[in-house]
């Protein structure tokens, strides 16, 4: 059977191509989805890729995944550096998370340097920018198949 995962992208990500092209360069969310279905494919993987605003939806997506997801990848954005919310629900889902941010976190404001999920989760990939999530993607991949030998 194939393996699942959810990936959740937070607030603005939905903006991606039209704001701040130097932090995030110009592929789109649904371009950027779609590389991430594509890679998916190509491993045999069922990927989940959505996106929400609002803080309390993703605390609720990462509650029931653990029904139905064998990993989660996150990019929380802003609320990364704000939500203690996103930090615990995360912490309760027992199963492998990957963090990722586009940009570089810790070269940019005084702000984004602190993330509140770092250390509640398997492992992180920063400042790669798209590659950065079909990188998460691979990697989630092997650590679930690992976990399931
Ligand atoms: C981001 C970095 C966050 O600081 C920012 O709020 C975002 C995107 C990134 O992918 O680089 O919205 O998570």
């Amino acid at each position: 059977m194939a393996f699942k995962i959810l990936f959740l992208n937070g607030p603005n990500l939905n903006l991606l191509g039209e704001r701040e092209q130097s932090q995030y360069g110009v592929i789109t969310f649904n371009e950027l989805k779609k590389n991430c279905l594509r890679k998916s494919e190509e491993l045999d993987v069922k990927l989940e890729f959505v996106q929400s605003n609002i803080e309390g939806e993703i605390v609720t997506w990462i509650q029931k995944a653990k029904e139905t997801y064998d990993g989660i990848i996150i990019n929380a954005a802003a609320f990364t550096h704000t939500s203690v919310a996103i930090r615990d629900a995360l912490q309760i889902f027992k199963k492998p998370k990957i963090e990722v941010h586009i940009s570089n976190i810790y070269n940019r404001e005084e702000f984004r340097k602190k993330s509140l999920i770092s250390d509640v989760v398997t492992g992180g990939i920063f400042g790669m920018g798209s590659h950065g999530y079909i990188l998460a993607i691979i990697a989630m991949h092997k650590i679930i198949k690992n976990e399931n030998k």
